[in-house]
Parts: C-alpha cells; sequence; structure tokens
C-alpha cells in the first residue's frame, strides 16, 4: 500500500515529538516517594529516628539532630561525637546558610609536628591514635542548629537515641565486616583493650550504655555538658594518657561557625554548597562552570566524551583546590579569581578531546589509598519544605581508632587532612600547601560537599556523600546525573561513578558500568588509568523533589543506606 507523503510526515513529526518529550519530561521515581517528608542517611535507625521527629511536629533542624546522634550509635564507623561536619540549609522561604563545626588543631599544635628531626613525615602519627586527634565539632554543630532553629526540647530530641544505645542495634552483614576489617588495629590503638564490641557478627544485638550515659548528659546540659565539665576532664585526660595534645582548654574554647554557602548557577540550576574550610562548594562551582559550556548532556552517560571533559575541568579544579584553599580565618583565598567566568574559561583553553593533558610529575607509587575510609552523608526535607544537607566525620574507618570505654565513642584522626608537608600526600593523596598547613586552632582543609540545589527558585535536590577527596566528582556527576541525563533520584544515585583529582595523574572507575573498550580508548588519548578500579566511589543519600512536591528518596545501594519518610 502507498502511504500518501503528508501523513508519512505527520508520523514522523508525531514521532519526534514524543521523542523530544522523553528527554525533557522528568523521570519517573524508581526510589522511596513520600508525600511530606523524608530523612535519606546510611542506617535504617537514623532515618526513622529522624523522620519520627518530624511526625512529632519537629522540623528539618531539629531531624538533624535527631538523625546525626541516632548515627553515632548505629553507625560508628563514621556516625559520631569525637568528629566534625558541615550543614548546609535552606528554609522554606528560600533562606540559605552553611554551619561550619569542622574539627580544629589543638592549641599546641605547630606547623611540623608530624615531621621527624630530619623534616620527614612521620608515617601514622596523623592518621593513627591519639597523636591524629582533632578538637571535635559535633557537638557544638547540633547545639547551633538547635539554638538557631530546633522546635522541639533537647530533652525530647535525644529520647530515642538513649534508648537505641541502650536497646542495642543489631549488626548488618556490612557492619560485621567492617569491625572484622579494624579489630587488630582498633585492638592495637587501645592497648589491646576495649568495651567495644569488635568481635560481634552479623544479627547480633549491640548495647552502647556508655555512650548513652554520655548521651543523656548532653541532652541535659547542652554544648556545655560536652566541653566544659566532667566529659571535657575525662575526654582531655584520655587523649593525653594515650600521648594526644588536647587540652580541656582547646575544648572550651571550640564553636561551630556559621559560613555563608559557595551559591552559583549552572544553566537553571541554583547550586547552594559548603564555603571553605571545605573545599566542596569552591571545587564543585569550578568543575561544573568549567563543563557548562560544553553541553555534556549532548554526549551519553559515562561515554568518552563526558568523561573526558569532567576529568578535565576535575584536574583544573583539584590543582586550585590544593594550592589556593584552606581555613578562611587563617589564609586568604583569592576566591573571587577563582570562581570567575574569564578565569574558569581560560582554564580549560587548553582542553582537547583529542588529548588527556598531564598533571604534572608527582609520582603515582607514593600514594596510598589502603585503607577503608568513612564519613557520612544525610539528607533531610520536612513537611514546611526546609531542607538540611549535612556531611560529618571521624576521617577515617572509626578516626584514629581511639575509642574511650568511659565515654562510648570513638576520636577522630581529622588532623591527617592538614597538609603535614608541602607536596606529601595524605591518605586520599591529596597533596597540600602553604594555605593547608597546620597551626594552634586552624580548621583542616575538608572536600566535603553537603549541597542543596533548586531548580527554578524551588527546593530541588538535596545531596551529598562520604568518599574522602572523590565527594567533590560523587557530588556533581549525581547532579548531572538528574539534570543532564533526566535521571530518577535513585537511578542518578546507583550509575556508575568515576573520579579524578589532578594527582596522582590517574582516573579511577567502579568495577561495574565502565567496558574494557572505553578504557582502552581512553588509555590511546593519554589519560592513565587505575587498573585495579576502586570498589565504592562514594556513598550518596539525595532527595529530590518530584514536580508534585512529593519527594523521592536517593539512597545508595553501595551501602546500607535507607530513606524513610511520610
Ligand atoms: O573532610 C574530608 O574531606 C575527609 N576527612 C572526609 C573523609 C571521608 O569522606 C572518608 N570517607 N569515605
Amino acid at each position: 500500500m502507498k502511504r500518501p507523503l503528508s501523513l508519512l510526515l505527520s508520523f514522523s513529526l508525531l514521532f519526534l515529538l514524543v521523542l523530544t518529550n522523553c528527554k525533557s519530561r522528568p523521570a519517573a521515581p524508581t526510589g522511596l516517594v513520600t508525600e511530606k517528608a523524608m530523612v535519606v542517611s546510611a542506617r535504617e535507625e537514623a532515618s526513622k529516628i529522624g523522620a519520627e521527629i518530624m511526625k512529632k511536629g519537629g522540623n528539618a533542624f531539629d531531624a538533624m539532630v535527631a538523625t546525626e546522634m541516632a548515627l553515632v550509635v548505629a553507625y560508628p564507623f563514621a556516625g559520631n561525637l569525637g568528629g566534625g561536619g558541615f550543614m548546609v540549609y535552606r528554609k522554606s522561604d528560600g533562606d540559605v546558610g552553611g554551619l561550619d563545626y569542622r574539627e580544629k588543631a589543638p592549641l599546641a599544635a605547630h606547623k611540623d609536628m608530624y615531621l621527624d628531626s630530619l623534616g620527614n613525615v612521620i608515617p601514622e602519627m596523623s592518621t593513627k591514635g591519639a597523636t591524629a586527634v582533632g578538637v571535635p565539632g559535633t557537638v557544638a554543630g547540633i547545639m547551633a542548629v538547635h539554638e538557631k532553629f530546633g522546635s522541639l526540647p533537647l530533652e525530647e530530641i535525644f529520647e530515642p537515641i538513649i534508648e537505641l544505645a541502650e536497646n542495642g542495634i543489631v549488626v548488618t552483614e556490612n557492619q560485621a565486616n567492617r569491625f572484622a576489617a579494624v579489630k587488630d588495629r582498633i585492638l592495637e590503638v587501645n592497648d589491646s583493650v576495649t568495651t567495644f564490641p569488635i568481635d560481634c557478627k552479623v544479627n547480633d544485638t549491640v548495647r552502647y550504655p556508655a555512650l548513652a550515659r554520655t548521651m543523656r548528659k548532653i541532652a541535659k546540659e547542652g554544648h556545655d555538658g560536652f566541653y566544659k565539665g566532667e566529659i571535657a576532664k575525662t575526654l582531655a585526660s584520655f587523649i593525653q594518657e594515650k600521648g594526644g595534645f588536647i587540652t580541656e582548654e582547646d575544648l572550651a574554647k571550640y564553636e561551630a561557625v556559621w559560613r555563608q554557602p559557595i551559591i552559583f548557577n549552572y544553566k537553571d540550576l541554583k547550586i547552594i554548597s559548603m564555603s571553605p574550610p571545605s573545599s566542596g562548594g569552591v571545587t564543585i562551582n569550578q568543575i561544573l562552570k568549567m563543563i557548562e559550556p560544553y553541553d555534556i548532556g549532548d554526549f551519553d552517560h559515562n561515554s568518552e566524551k563526558s568523561i573526558q571533559l569532567f576529568t578535565e575541568a576535575a584536574r583544573r579544579a583539584y590543582a586550585d583546590r590544593n594550592y589556593y584553599l584552606g581555613d578562611p580565618d587563617f589564609t586568604e583565598i583569592p576566591l573571587d579569581v577563582l570562581l570567575g567566568k574569564a578565569y574558569l574559561e581560560n582554564r580549560m583553553a587548553d582542553f582537547s578531546f583529542e588529548k588527556a593533558t598531564k598533571s604534572s610529575d608527582i609520582s603515582e607509587g607514593s600514594v596510598q589509598m589502603a585503607e577503608s575510609m568513612e564519613t557520612t552523608h544525610y539528607s533531610i526535607v520536612d513537611a514546611q519544605g526546609n531542607a538540611v544537607s549535612v556531611t560529618t566525620t571521624l576521617n577515617g574507618a572509626y578516626g584514629s581508632k581511639l575509642y574511650s570505654d568511659e565515654l562510648g565513642f570513638f576520636l577522630n584522626n581529622e588532623m591527617d587532612d592538614f597538609s603535614a608537608k608541602a607536596g606529601v600526600p595524605n591518605m586520599f593523596g591529596l597533596i597540600g600547601a602553604e594555605a593547608n598547613s597546620i597551626a594552634p586552632e586552624k580548621r583542616m582543609l575538608s572536600s566535603m560537599t553537603p549541597t542543596i540545589v533548586e531548580k527554578e527558585g524551588e527546593l530541588w535536590m538535596v545531596v551529598g556523600t562520604p568518599g574522602g577527596s572523590t565527594i567533590i566528582t560523587a557530588v556533581a556527576q549525581t547532579i548531572l546525573n538528574g539534570y543532564e541525563y533526566n535521571m530518577s533520584m535513585q537511578e542518578a544515585v546507583n550509575a556508575p561513578r568515576f573520579h579524578h583529582q589532578w594527582l596522582p595523574d590517574v582516573v579511577i572507575f567502579e568495577p561495574e558500568g565502565f567496558s574494557n573498550d572505553l578504557i582502552e580508548s581512553l588509555k590511546s588519548k593519554g589519560y592513565l588509568i587505575n587498573e585495579e578500579r576502586t570498589p565504592i566511589i562514594g556513598k550518596v543519600d539525595a532527595i529530590r523533589v518530584l514536580a508534585d512536591g512529593r519527594l523521592e528518596g536517593g539512597a545508595d545501594k553501595r551501602g546500607d543506606d535507607t530513606a524513610v519518610g511520610f
């Protein structure tokens, strides 16, 4: 049968229309969808407790306090009283802000504190045991949030957490594996004695009575209950007995700091992310702005061209990160220049799809990323539309591994995030410079990137992840997955990721999702590839606001991460 030309034309037009519509139509959700409020975190117990607080009438900030504290009990790998973190918030009226509760160097710290008499870095002194501990910021952080925005009484927020510590949590398979993997190092740091349940097996119930006591005191006495008096005394003398530097004075002087976040546009998105002393906001700003002129969405997701473009932008942004960024209270950071249009365009002027740019000659062999490392991120949206994005950490897995039996928690090894010696990589392979050198009371540079994204003036995404130096690229890729590749929140979180950080000059890939042909082709263009392929790049926990106002959770399939809401 012969079709008239006009009929054929209308069919083709219709087909084209459907195709275009498919690309612009928002992705159907594949993660948990709820009507009003949601918490996505590394553990179901913590997401549940956070969501319950909101059900009881608390807001996203009350839920932040609850989730942060529940993670101390349910996820001691990274959830902490002995660490620190960053929060970015966006209130339902559009007001945004950031909170820095990063650890800081003790008063006794000095630039060369981790160097021997020959000027060499003393192995493990900034990563293991009491010498690695920075002054913890977490309790100051939650108390600052509660004081400014909280609506429920502290003791009510802490009630389910104290109950959780007393009644115990059930050990998951991932958790049992982590206990087993780190057992010897915990015993070594704690002189072979610890009440931390390192011998627990899957499905055992673990209780934390000492932690419950500490939590009760904090709930009752707030900030000063931790930083002054009995807890401070016990903590400072414990750290000093073990050879560390933190004093009662260090604890008494600690304060969280409210900071203006980094805010920039990427196409029609407005991205709000953490400012220094985290490098997250500045570096994600640089990466996305360097990519923006090239329309990455025109290349397929994780295709050769999209990987090249992203890698070259990351290479240039991390080079700036490592040289210019540090604690803004100690270091002048030329933010206007680093984030300026002309500067960023110029940075990409020598980029070509034909050939990789070389980073430098630092030998790859000197970089160790052997230890399993952990931080944790959670995202919250409440029924009023307030949004909270928080990344918190002990740095390494169980931090310094130093555990106070009396107080029931681990202490961080955040001092390793300083640059102990210019040009020598830290445990994430990051090379630092003067801007991130050690000084008394200075905050060490971070990569944590708690981020909130607006689309057309409305809350659109709350996102963040652990992953050390890979945090920034994982957050950037998740935003691009949702925006440029139209993935649902859950798909955007689960999609395979890759990473590059200038030095070492290698691109790393997750094991799944990148074909050998792709890798070979990148190699032929001069990209140096980490052949071992890293098992995990981040564990992203995110929330997206759907077009109809409901919420979709993206809980990373790489961990026990869970979305809970109502
Ligand atoms: O602040 C930072 O950048 C690091 N201390 C974060 C550590 C981390 O994400 C480890 N997690 N996988």
